[in-house]
């Protein structure tokens, strides 16, 4: 195992077997106001959506977040046939370490042999800014040609890098390389965060870019400053554990985060709300609060691992959390819930 996959190994053993979550989850910030009066029935209610021109039967996506060794095949898998059964979309994680080595690729590919109505393939920003024009069109023909992508997402994880031992912390140029992604490639490009959130001015920046969504990747959830203090810890790397320690709790919370991007932001982009969704509850919160649809990495990651069923139930739950929400807001369809009453605590 080569350093990447042993990395991408850690990221998901770490994830799963400590506590790496933020010290407060600001979607119990966030209330729908109930409607003792719904006047609609709940069997009736309509969940579908549309993303990006592909027609999901329910508001979510499973967030990208495996790939690149061996057992990451396997949760991929299973998450592509929960995806597939569920009609939801769904992310593989950063593509790069199958650019490395051509033996990793089925573990993103596996995706394909499900019918997932929203395939995203997934790099790093940190990544793409050190190719050249020519390298870089390669490598994003090859990850999307990888999982047959319908959306390419390109995820901004500065503060993971930061408490990396082996952090990739150039950031300058993820602007013009982005721009001239938008400009090179058809596919719809979306900007993601990985939980520390977007924030309005920074999506600002990016609205001005032909770009089709940002996935907001608020903070409240996984902390990648958490991962990345185990990683240390276990490396004896004292100053990286204490830097790990240092920004555990680092970010915009994610309702916070996601509510300054849509008042900068036009229409036609795709807003996906995540970090820190556990439920479907969670997820119909961010709905109303304007997102288009929710994304969720760990809630579904740690079903995964524990297998196919476990992954399936999960999943039956979080829609019909949907569902229900809907139906104690009074709203029949998911534009209806977009304009739901809330409340706020923040
Ligand atoms: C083990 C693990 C690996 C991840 N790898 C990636 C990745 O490669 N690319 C990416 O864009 N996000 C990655 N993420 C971030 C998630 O997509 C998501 O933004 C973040 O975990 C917040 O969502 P959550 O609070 O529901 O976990 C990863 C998350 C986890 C838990």
């Amino acid at each position: 195992m080569n350093q990447t996959e042993k990395r991408k190994k850690e990221h998901v053993d770490i994830a799963v077997n400590e506590n790496v979550r933020a010290d407060y989850n600001f979607w119990d910030d966030v209330r729908l106001v109930h409607n003792a009066l719904p006047e609609i029935n709940m069997d009736e209610i309509d969940l579908s959506t549309n993303i990006f021109g592909r027609e999901l039967q329910a508001p979510i996506i499973i967030s990208g977040m495996t790939g690149g060794y061996r057992e990451g095949k396997k949760i991929n898998e299973i998450l592509a046939r929960v995806a597939e059964e569920y009609r939801i979309g769904m992310g593989v994680g950063s593509q790069r370490s199958a650019l490395e080595n051509e033996n990793l690729k089925d573990t993103y590919s596996i995706v394909k042999e499900f019918d997932v109505p929203l395939k995203i393939a997934n790099i790093g920003a940190p990544q793409i800014v050190q190719w050249d024009e020519k390298v870089l069109t390669e490598n994003i023909e090859k990850i999307i040609d990888m999982i047959d992508a319908d959306v390419l997402a390109i995820c901004l994880n500065f503060l993971q890098e930061v408490i990396q031992p082996e952090g990739e912390t150039h950031a300058r140029g993820c602007i013009d390389a982005i721009d001239f992604l938008t400009e090179e490639f058809n596919i719809p490009i979306i900007i993601k965060e990985t939980g520390a959130g977007i924030s309005g001015s920074v999506a600002k920046k990016l609205s001005k870019l032909d770009i089709a969504g940002i996935d907001i990747g608020g903070y409240g959830g996984t902390s990648f400053a958490a991962i990345e203090y185990y990683r240390a810890k276990m490396m004896n790397s004292w100053l990286y554990e204490r830097l790990g320690k240092t920004f555990w709790d680092w970010g915009i919370p994610a309702p916070v985060s996601l509510m300054e991007v849509l008042e900068v932001v036009n229409d036609g982009i795709t807003i996906i709300a995540s970090g820190g969704i556990r439920n479907g509850l969670d997820a119909a919160k961010a709905i109303a609060l304007g997102a288009d649809c929710a994304g969720i990495a760990y809630t579904m990651l740690k079903a995964a691992v524990n297998g196919l069923e476990e992954a399936m139930k999960e999943m039956e739950a979080i829609t019909e959390e949907v569902r229900s929400a809907m139906f104690l807001v009074g709203a029949e369809n998911v534009e209806q819930l977009k304009s739901a009453e809330v409340e706020l605590w923040i």
